[in-house]
């Protein structure tokens, strides 16, 4: 990122200098997909892709910003005196939401600010794009303010924002890896009781590979919400007759009794995804920290295999692209990442073969579907920060 034509950028749409400027991550998750809204175990990491934003200092309570990713709709200027959602401020409703309830939650912000931001996280590909525009916007009012905020309390916050603020039924995993990122390191994160402990992520050799489906994906018109009821009607259930908060809560030894109490087929595959998911988190946790890769990359596939036959959110884009590189040399382990419809997957791949095996795999999936996948090798960084 060239930070200089960014600043040059923000002088030239506001007529001032930036005062500061801020970074904060995406993420991808390596596994435990979709069971951080049932309690479960959730294992990610904060990439070096991520959102940009620079700032000036107002004397008024105006809020003056501006994209470099949506220049056509130059500056959109809101006040602190009127934070309700309006849909005609497009992406500036994230930013209204983190004051919104950083106020609420009785931090003093009294005076405004020009923003410019610069994501070079594909928009819509599932790497958490909306998380790490919230959480910039937590570290931008933290620095600036001088706020106390904790960077737990930041990712709550941001999860508030996206449920309530947005309306997207989304868990605690994104704002949590963003917030608390750490280089070389992913976060393994109970979302039932929210600790988390860094454990290193040491893959000598070997490269994370990011592949976009460059199918767009929106959660708030997916199956996401649908798959959340599905959940908690299962639970409902099960409730009854074990002793459980979350769904993660269940033992596997109890799945054979768990589908006959749910009594639904499509609501026990659900349940049997999220059971078996929490398992293999445990276990590629155990298999990173003994540096056994190869077993690592089996609980990738498996993950893959149980988000398709299981779970149900892959598709034809997400399958095609594990498969081709499930048939590529050099690869540990492939599986979708995010949410799914669309977006990213992952794959575990041998430094000296990524160069064939993007050339391969695109091949595959331009074959299948129609047009090119994108490719970005992952780096595993550090949370938000303050970089000038
Ligand atoms: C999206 C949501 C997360 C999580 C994943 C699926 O990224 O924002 O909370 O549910 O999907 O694991």
């Amino acid at each position: 990122m060239d930070l200089s034509f960014f600043q040059e950028k923000f002088t030239a749409v506001f007529e001032t200098r930036p005062k500061a400027s801020f970074f904060a991550p995406g993420r991808v998750n390596l596994i435990g997909e979709h069971i951080d809204y049932n309690g479960g175990l959730v294992f990610p990491c904060a990439i070096t892709l991520g959102t940009y934003g620079s700032v000036s200092k107002r004397s008024d309570k105006l809020f003056r910003v501006y994209s470099l990713n949506f220049e056509s709709l130059g500056i959109i200027e809101f006040s602190l005196d009127d934070l309700a959602y309006n849909s005609a401020h497009n992406w500036c409703n994230y930013l209204k939401g983190v004051l919104k309830y950083l106020l609420a939650a009785g931090h003093t912000i009294d005076s405004g600010l020009n923003i410019a931001i610069f994501g070079n996280i594909p928009n819509g590909s599932g790497l958490s794009s909306s998380a790490s525009l919230e959480i910039l916007m937590c570290k931008i009012c933290t620095d600036i303010y001088d706020l106390n905020l904790s960077s737990v309390e930041a990712a709550l916050l941001g999860k508030k924002v996206e449920n309530e603020y947005i309306g997207v039924n989304s868990g605690i995993m994104d704002q949590f890896a963003i917030a608390l990122g750490k280089e070389e390191h992913a976060l393994l994160l109970d979302c039932n009781t929210q600790k988390y402990q860094h454990i290193p992520f040491q893959i000598e050799g070997y490269s994370i590979v990011i592949m976009n489906t460059n199918k767009r994906r929106e959660l708030a018109d997916s199956k996401y919400n649908e798959r959340r009821s599905e959940c908690e009607s299962a639970l409902l259930k099960l409730k009854k007759s074990f002793n459980i908060q979350a769904l993660c809560d269940l033992k596997e030894e109890n799945l054979d009794e768990a589908a006959a109490i749910i009594n639904h087929p499509t609501e026990f595959k659900r349940v049997k995804h999220t059971i078996t998911e929490n398992t293999r988190v445990i276990a590629a946790t155990k298999a990173l920290e003994a540096r056994d890769l190869i077993t690592f990359g089996k609980l990738l596939n498996a993950s893959h295999l149980s988000l398709k036959d299981d779970y149900e959110v892959t598709g034809r884009e997400l399958d095609t692209l594990a498969q081709a590189a499930w048939n590529t040399e050099g690869v540990l382990g492939a599986r979708m990442t995010g949410a799914g419809f669309g977006g990213c997957a992952i794959a575990l791949v041998a430094d000296e073969n990524v160069e064939i095996f993007i050339e391969k795999v695109n091949a595959a999936y331009t074959k299948e579907i129609g047009y090119e996948a994108s490719f970005y090798i992952a780096s595993i960084g550090n949370g938000p920060k303050q970089i000038h």
